[in-house]
């Protein structure tokens, strides 16, 4: 049996890197697999929020996926603070995880910084909590980006060691699905750190919402070499920012890097760019369509989450159960 379950933070728009590490994937596996697709709310209040803006932040990501062509009648779409069995089997999984465990990922001590002691328990206790949804379905493939791969390897170590104290074969252990050209996109800023939604300077990545001309100035603004693109991917080496253009113009028209190549080595950025900037827009106008005609409509919204969060409790509740008579807990 092969279920995917994978899940975004609600906080911020959908970006690129979103869209092409992750999103499309979520998108591909619904043909051949049963998904199980999560808008993580209780891992967004691990860093403190706005009610009001998490609220609508819910509904817009879920418009977002939808209009990514996420199909809500295939696919399983919810909001995490819907189904009880996520925070109730982090409590438990948290007793299995350990301390060393948690203290090795990179992403906490990255955020966190010079401030670790001032971080919300959540915020450190994280990964447990994304091993808990991953586990709760017992989900077999976990599609992300490649920054997730420590929290995944986490999630795996933490079903093996669950199984083997309760001397149980209850979870599979997960499969990270890290495919395609570009499964970990760049900053435009600055070619060595990564895309990402918490960036201060909005030129540094492409929001699915952004318009044509936005596109059109964000590519021409990205940062650069002064070389012309080499005609092998070897020549990309040194260069992130050039491979990170290069990465997308595969990614965006379903080809490889040296396909990327062989069409545009020996180019310069002023004829690459503009040729970029135009699949880039062409790929994300009808997104960015149908997420305007669906991000307004708050009921459809939310009656698609609800159904969802009922229909992923009904796999959900009978794993917990199960993890409830494992322990010994008396009902
Ligand atoms: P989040 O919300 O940061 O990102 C959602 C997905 O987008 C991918 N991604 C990227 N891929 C390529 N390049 C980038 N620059 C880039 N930025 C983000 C992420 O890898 C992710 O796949 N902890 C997770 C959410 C989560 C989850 C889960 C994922 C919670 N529970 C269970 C899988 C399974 C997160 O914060 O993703």
């Amino acid at each position: 049996m092969n279920r995917v379950f994978s899940g975004i933070q609600p906080t911020g728009n959908l970006h690129l890197g979103n869209y092409l590490g992750a999103i499309r994937n979520w998108v591909t596996m619904q043909d051949a697999y049963d998904c199980i697709y999560c808008v993580v709310d209780l891992h967004a209040i691990t860093n403190r929020q706005d009610p009001k803006v998490l609220r609508q932040g819910i509904r817009e990501m879920a418009a977002a996926l939808l209009a990514s062509g996420i199909d809500p009648d295939r696919a399983i779409l919810f909001n995490q603070s819907a189904v009880h069995a996520h925070a109730e089997l982090a409590w438990v999984l948290m007793c299995t995880a350990r301390v060393g465990w948690l203290d090795r990922m990179t992403q906490f001590k990255d955020r966190a910084g010079k401030d670790r002691e001032g971080q919300s328990v959540g915020f450190y206790a994280y990964p447990v909590l994304q091993a808990a949804d991953i586990l709760a379905y017992k989900a077999t493939h976990v599609p992300v980006g490649d920054d997730q791969k420590q929290h995944l390897e986490l999630a795996r170590d933490i079903a093996a060691k669950f199984n083997t104290d309760f001397g149980v074969a209850l979870f599979p252990l997960p499969e990270p699905v890290i495919r395609g050209p570009a499964t970990r996109v760049m900053s435009l800023r600055d070619g060595t750190s990564k895309m990402s939604k918490s960036d201060p300077s909005d030129a540094s990545r492409i929001n699915l919402t952004d318009t044509a001309d936005a596109i059109a100035q964000k590519i021409k603004r990205a940062r650069t070499d002064a070389e012309p693109l080499p005609s092998e991917a070897a020549g990309l080496a040194g260069r992130p920012e050039a491979a990170n253009l290069v990465g997308l113009m595969a990614a965006l028209t379903d080809s490889t890097i040296a396909d990327v190549l062989r069409d545009h080595g020996g180019h310069g950025f002023g004829q690459f760019k503009p040729a970029l900037a135009d699949v880039m827009v062409s790929a994300l106008a009808p997104i960015s369509r149908r997420f305007n005609d669906l991000r307004g409509d708050s009921a459809a919204l939310d009656a698609i989450l609800a159904k969802g969060a009922a229909r992923a409790s009904a796999i959900a509740d009978p794993v917990l159960a199960e993890v409830h008579r494992t322990v010994g807990f008396a009902s």
